[in-house]
């Protein structure tokens, strides 16, 4: 086979761009600051020509934003570009650039509104495309390794990173700056990836890509749900500030199992009287906020927010208020997905 055919035999990866430090360039030679989204992703590309031996791919910018200013705008188009990338038939995955600080929110998002079995993986860095030791280059190799890789259909979307294969649900940025800042707390890994070689694990479980049945058509926007942090002597004047500011959902950032202060659990007995979704989730980093432990979510109308942490647990909600305000329905969607 000649070298034209054999690439053309390759599967078709649609490379999305989004920015982040994976494409960051340092603003001085003392590799201090750096500027995300700096670097074009045809630049990021030819840093690692063995991509071409992987798969041929198609680069679509869709954004160039450090991922602090990922919003709801970006999100509905990335979700839009993804699902229109991936009805073409000859199209196998698409994987998506992107910063790490919200890469946990996006991929989350995308797995509860793109209905597809095909790969869908978000890849970053810590490090910037300049920096000593960068690490965009393995990541983004491994990334289109494992959106072709045969038995990657059908596990939801994935975050690559640092040789590693998280799910969108499970997975959070968990450290300011080493290359293994993700972690996933629960349910395990979806699997290893080394230079490109796959050891996969179990498939998640909860309801994600082809088998949600959440949906963006028709929407134009997301309601608002803002996030509360929860702290010692902490008061009401953020969640009457949120409410006030039209917050249609709460996500409560709890002190561990998803607690509050006693002037702050009043105000958000109030809004959820008022017909607010208030959800409790914890600001631990891990383990399950339940209901009706030391709250009487029953009694008060609150929601609980099981697994997911603060930031999943407001897309969840936001996408839960465009069908619903019922708190009960809700809840059971916080057990579904
Ligand atoms: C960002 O999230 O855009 C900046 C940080 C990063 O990508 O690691």
């Amino acid at each position: 086979m000649s070298a034209a055919s054999a690439a053309a035999a390759l599967p078709r990866i649609r490379l999305l761009s989004t920015g982040g430090t994976i494409a960051g360039a340092h603003v001085d030679d003392a590799g201090r600051g750096y500027h995300a989204a700096a670097f074009s992703i045809d630049a990021l590309i030819a840093a690692v020509p063995q991509i071409a031996g992987l798969a041929r791919l198609d680069i679509e910018p869709v954004a160039a934003i450090g991922s602090q200013d990922m919003n709801e705008a970006v999100w509905l188009k990335l979700a839009a570009r993804t699902a229109a990338a991936l009805a073409e038939p000859d199209i196998a995955g698409v994987v998506i650039t992107h910063g790490t600080d919200t890469m946990e929110e996006t991929a989350f998002f995308l797995n509860l509104v793109v209905h597809t079995t095909k790969p869908i993986v978000l890849v970053g860095a810590m490090r910037p495309a300049t920096a000593i030791s960068a690490d965009g280059p393995m990541n983004l190799f491994n990334a289109v390794a494992v959106a072709i890789h045969p038995e990657i259909r059908g596990r939801g979307v994935l975050v690559v990173a640092n040789d590693e294969i998280h799910f969108a649900r499970e997975v959070a940025k968990t450290n300011t700056t080493q290359v293994g800042t993700f972690r996933t707390a629960h349910r395990g890994l979806a699997g290893l990836v080394n230079a490109g070689r796959l050891h996969l694990y179990a498939p998640p479980v909860r309801r994600n890509t082809a088998t949600s049945d959440l949906s963006l058509d028709g929407l134009a926007a997301l309601p608002r749900v803002d996030i509360i942090y929860a702290h010692a002597g902490m008061g009401r004047e953020l969640i009457d500030a949120a409410v006030r500011a039209g917050a249609q959902g709460l996500v409560i950032a709890g002190v561990g199992d998803g607690n509050l202060a006693a002037p702050a659990l009043a105000a958000a007995a109030e809004a959820a009287r008022a017909g607010v979704a208030v959800v409790r989730s914890s600001r631990t980093g891990g383990g399950v906020v339940e209901r009706n432990i030391e709250i009487d979510d029953d009694d008060l109308g609150f929601i609980a927010a099981d697994e997911l942490n603060p930031q999943k647990a407001r897309v969840l909600l936001m996408l839960g208020l465009t069908r619903t305000r019922d708190p009960r329905a809700l809840q059971a969607l916080f057990f579904e997905y």
